[in-house]
């Protein structure tokens, strides 16, 4: 923390070799480590400075995915930071807590940079959630849960895409916080997982492995309204969920991601690694557990437009090949939309291949999947939505940050396979 009260972030981008096996190191890029990043934490109202260094040895960016804040800061493939530079954005966080998250954003080149090991959380807070009885001992019951799909050839990791996907890179194993076959013991009743999806394509359906069921409590952007019980979430690449899940003494059970048949057809659901199942984590409870006081009854209040205000719509048809027919190009501003005012954004994938749809700088809640009511897991804040083969879903969001007509966000799908093929489009707020 600097003197005027600004919370400085140090990251350096850089190449190293982790030993994810034993006796077996892998090449990796890491932010200030070998893989990964650190967790970086900020609260709501404070000025907040990274600075990114970048010693990678090639161009990349380092882009704040569900923050709120200025487009030059916001390190989309315009960001470029050089080899060898560093780059200091600085904005204020002005958003309800969250566990949101950082990763490279070169355009191109965003699947590679990703899946070499470049990605953290970037936790929020603010004062609301501060007084909720809600476990908040980070590491302790409090665990963030960065999920990604490997798969090792040799000495490397091996970047391959599955024989006729299109979906992008699916591996065959995967590690929680850059840790293969992981457990966490775990000594509170209570214990609160952050789970992000951090797959470069893979889309999970998380739940236990006795089928218990646990508390959905925040979204992509922030906490729910109020608690939902379930016992499976589906995440596509870049959301986010906070769950909370009661564990009894002495016991373990698994977090496990289980086969699904949300795609539109069983070709896709076998190419796109819907027979898939993966045990995630392994939760190990103490002989003798901490009480933890009972989950609050109302949590948060969202901050989304709930579209009665919106002032105009636009539509996103998607295909891989492209968003509305066209491929992301530099130069070419799709979007321009009026600073202050809500939208409905209707997203419709056009075709049965799995993508979703991830807008920077905004929240925006879901107002409708295929005409119908959304599901309890998006009914929170989001930023990135799954959107099934041939489904349409119907966005609300408010575009209340500095007008720059210059500097455009990104909105696209974030398989990030599809995105490097410029399923990608610009906007700018004016
Ligand atoms: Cu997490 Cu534009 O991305
Ligand atoms: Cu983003
Ligand atoms: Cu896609």
């Amino acid at each position: 923390v600097k003197r005027d009260g600004t919370r400085v972030f140090d990251l350096t981008m850089r190449a190293g070799k982790k030993e994810f096996r034993a006796g077996q190191k892998t090449s990796t890029w890491g932010f200030n480590g070998d893989y990964l990043g650190p967790t970086l934490r900020a609260a709501r109202g404070e000025k907040v400075q990274a600075k990114i260094k970048n010693s990678l040895g090639e161009e990349s960016t380092v882009h704040w995915h569900g923050m709120h804040l200025p487009a030059e800061m916001d390190g989309g493939p315009h960001q470029m930071v050089a080899p060898g530079a560093t780059w200091t954005p600085h904005w204020t966080v002005n958003q309800p807590a969250a566990t949101l998250w950082y990763h490279p954003h070169p355009h191109g080149k965003t699947e590679k940079h990703v899946q070499r090991g470049l990605a953290g959380m970037f936790l929020l807070d603010d004062e609301k959630s501060g007084r909720l009885a809600l476990p908040k001992k980070y590491g302790v019951d409090d665990l963030p849960v960065i999920v990604q799909d490997v798969k090792f050839d040799g000495a490397e990791f091996d970047h391959g895409h599955k024989l006729m996907s299109d979906t992008g890179f699916l591996g065959n194993r995967t590690m929680v916080n850059g840790t293969l076959d992981p457990y966490k013991e775990v000594g509170d009743e209570l214990v609160r997982l952050r789970l992000l999806n951090a797959s470069t394509a893979r889309i999970y359906d998380f739940g236990f492995s006795d089928a218990r069921d646990f508390a959905l409590i925040g979204t992509d952007g922030g906490l729910l309204e109020k608690a939902t019980r379930m016992d499976r979430i589906r995440m596509s690449p870049g959301e986010r969920a906070e769950i909370v899940v009661r564990m009894k003494p002495g016991e373990r059970t698994t977090l496990r991601s289980f086969p699904n048949d949300s795609y539109a057809d069983s070709w896709s659901t076998r190419f796109a690694g819907g027979d898939d199942s993966f045990d995630v984590l392994q939760l190990r409870a103490k002989k003798t557990l901490r009480d933890s006081p009972e989950l609050p009854a109302a949590l948060g209040e969202l901050e989304v437009p709930d579209g009665s205000d919106s002032v105009r719509g636009r539509f996103f048809g998607l295909l891989t090949s492209g968003i509305n027919g066209k491929k992301m190009e530099m130069g070419r501003i799709d979007e321009t939309v009026t600073r202050g005012t809500a939208e409905t954004w209707t997203v419709r994938n056009e075709h049965s291949t799995p993508h979703n749809f991830h807008i920077h700088d905004v929240q925006f809640r879901v107002l409708e999947v295929d005409g119908k009511e959304p599901p309890a897991e998006l009914r929170g804040a989001k930023d990135t939505v799954f959107v099934p083969g041939n489904t349409t879903v119907k966005l609300a969001m408010r575009f209340d940050g500095p007008a720059d007509p210059d500097t455009p966000y990104m909105y696209h799908c974030h398989l990030l396979f599809h995105e490097d093929l410029g399923m990608m489009g610009q906007f700018v707020v004016v």
